[in-house]
């Protein structure tokens, strides 16, 4: 749950599920106000403790023992909200000196669905780069995909991208590698209102994340929910991306002075949603522009 929202994602031991988990379960002790830097540097600060944990936790359950049960509950998000300075970032070095994280790449999709009877979906796919990884089936027609560097890849070595030391998502045979995909499907009075998802590698739990707040907290429609300028903190590197010419200056110059290092990007994720009105159950759906996509007359 997050305020008096339900929220169907991704179960655990899915890392996305976990993640997305916690850091709501952290904002949930905040009151969160759109355009509001303070409420901005909150959910940066939240988006750290959730990666932080991602990293030093989470990889194939067949594998390591997860401690999901902790990292989801309420009590620990508590603890974790207590710590949060609102006026300073928390250098993401002093929760551990091992700076090293992974970075993914840009070629996944995110579609929505509803029927005429209202069942949703929410569906999140990729093969990752162009093509997966090249390979098709013979004689049945489909790309393999080429997911294997959502591992981190070798022990006690800190390569090009910053690979995590001995990571409990280091590559080994018949393992499955983490996911960051986080199809999610958001109810109110157990009734489906948002379904949302997004493409975007690493960054694609904040970009559901802030689509949730959006609709939720700032209660905007899906429209400006989506079109909301986004963010991204993953613990390590420990910068803020945001995007580029979308932001308010006074809000960056804000974050700034928190501490926080800001770097610009074009765009972050790609959230083809749904809301249904829970009054007349009219249907929304929405395109996100930043990439391809748009509907037919948008
Ligand atoms: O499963 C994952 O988390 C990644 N393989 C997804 C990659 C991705 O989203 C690339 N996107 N545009």
């Amino acid at each position: 749950t997050y305020r008096d929202y339900e929220i169907l994602g991704m179960p655990p031991p899915s890392s996305a599920g976990v993640v997305l988990t916690e850091i709501l379960n952290i904002l949930e002790n905040f009151e969160l106000k759109q355009n509001n830097p303070e409420s901005l540097h909150i959910i940066i600060e939240a988006m750290r403790f959730g990666f932080f944990d991602r990293i030093r936790f989470l990889g194939d359950a067949d594998f390591v023992k997860l401690p999901t049960h902790h990292l989801t509950s309420k009590l620990y998000a508590k603890d974790l909200a207590k710590t949060i300075d609102k006026v300073k970032a928390i250098p993401s070095v002093k929760m551990s000196e091992d700076t090293s994280a992974f970075d993914e790449s840009m070629e996944t999709t995110h579609f929505s669905v509803v029927d005429m009877e209202g069942n949703v979906v929410s569906n999140t796919y990729t093969i990752e780069e162009w093509f997966g990884s090249g390979a098709v089936v013979k004689g049945l027609g489909f790309l393999l995909n080429n997911e294997m560097h959502d591992f981190n890849i070798q022990p006690d070595v800190s390569l090009l991208k910053n690979q995590k030391r001995n990571s409990p998502n280091l590559i080994e045979p018949g393992k499955r590698m983490l996911s960051s995909m986080a199809p999610t499907i958001v109810l109110k009075n157990g009734k489906p209102l948002l379904i949302t998802g997004s493409p975007g590698g690493k960054t694609i739990i904040n970009t559901v994340l802030q689509v949730i707040i959006g609709v939720t907290d700032y209660q905007l429609t899906l429209r400006e929910a989506i079109d909301y300028p986004r963010l991204n903190h993953t613990w390590m590197p420990d910068r803020v991306t945001i995007e580029k010419n979308r932001w308010d200056a006074k809000i960056v110059n804000s974050l700034r002075s928190r501490g926080h290092n800001i770097l610009e990007v074009t765009y972050l994720g790609d959230a083809h949603s749904i809301w249904i009105d829970p009054v007349t159950g009219v249907i929304y759906g929405e395109a996100d522009t930043r990439r391809y996509g748009w509907a037919e007359g948008y």
